[in-house]
């Protein structure tokens, strides 16, 4: 197995590995090297979905995202799709998986079955090396600080994106709103991270929304940055496995009349603590 530092902002490309076929020391090579890299790619992993969710749980339990469409026999794998004649796409903006959850997951492992010929690229910031490259006065403000995270303007009923969505997101009742520190420390490396985002943040614990525009703002648009980021391009068997608390990303809707269908498994975290 050959690990090999991506030329981007974050991430690593994983070769010579048959996800099918892994040993307990190589499972625990990709785990470390998860949480070195934030993001880890994968070509020709042509999983079955039995396959794709015993290679998840080895990293830990199935978390089973509560609002997407489900891959038929398999309720754990989540059906990230885009039709040829539809024009929203999900994820379509900078976000961390279920961090409108008290414990967020820990990580998403997203298989590409269907991709359109050009477009439907993936990219992935690094909010650990961003936090790091801020000034010692704003981090100071930062740690003191909690954000409002919530799901409702979202996946709730009748929100514009569910009306856009169709189908393919359903159960409103499952709307959920927490609170988290904004500076929290990674579970496994201990890093401190920058926990928000622009998907599901809304404002900060005390402040009002007015008030909490402008710093969400810079810092979405500090953690987006070139210099953070990677963009990945997809083939069918293509994985990206990302670690939710140490990176975003943001699936491009760039490729209108074509169809794109990937499969998602999600894994439990744990409720995030303050750096
Ligand atoms: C997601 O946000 O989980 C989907 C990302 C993608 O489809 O590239």
């Amino acid at each position: 197995m050959r690990i090999t530092k991506s030329e981007g902002g974050v991430g690593a490309h994983v070769d010579e590995v048959d996800l099918s076929k892994l040993t307990a020391d190589q499972t625990a090579e990709l785990d470390a090297a998860w949480a070195e890299h934030g993001v880890l790619f994968y070509r020709d992993q042509h999983l079955t979905p039995e396959q794709h969710i015993e290679f998840a749980t080895r990293f830990a339990e199935v978390d089973i995202n509560k609002f997407f469409k489900k891959v038929e026999g398999h309720p754990q794998i989540a059906q990230v799709a885009k039709e040829a004649d539809q024009e929203v796409n999900i994820g379509g903006a900078w976000h961390t998986d279920h961090s409108y959850d008290l414990a967020p997951a820990r990580g998403s492992i997203l298989l590409a079955r269907e991709v359109p010929p050009i477009g439907g690229d993936t990219l992935f910031a690094n909010v650990a090396d961003a936090y790091e490259e801020l000034s010692e006065g704003m981090k100071t403000t930062l740690e003191s600080l909690r954000a409002i995270h919530t799901n409702a303007d979202v996946f709730g009923a009748n929100t514009e994106y569910a009306k856009k969505t169709g189908d393919r997101i359903a159960n409103p009742e499952g709307v959920s709103t927490v609170t988290h520190p904004v500076v929290v420390a990674h579970p496994q490396s201990g890093r401190k991270l920058l926990y928000l985002n622009l998907a599901f943040t809304r404002y900060f614990e005390g402040w009002t929304r007015e008030e909490s525009k402008p710093l969400l703002e810079f810092l979405y648009g500090h953690v987006s940055q070139e210099r953070f980021t990677t963009r990945f391009a997809w083939q069918p068997g293509s994985i990206a496995m990302w670690d939710n608390r140490s990176t975003w990303h943001w699936a491009l809707n760039d490729y209108q009349g074509h169809r794109r269908l990937m499969h998602r498994v999600t894994i439990k975290g744990e409720e995030l603590t303050a750096a």
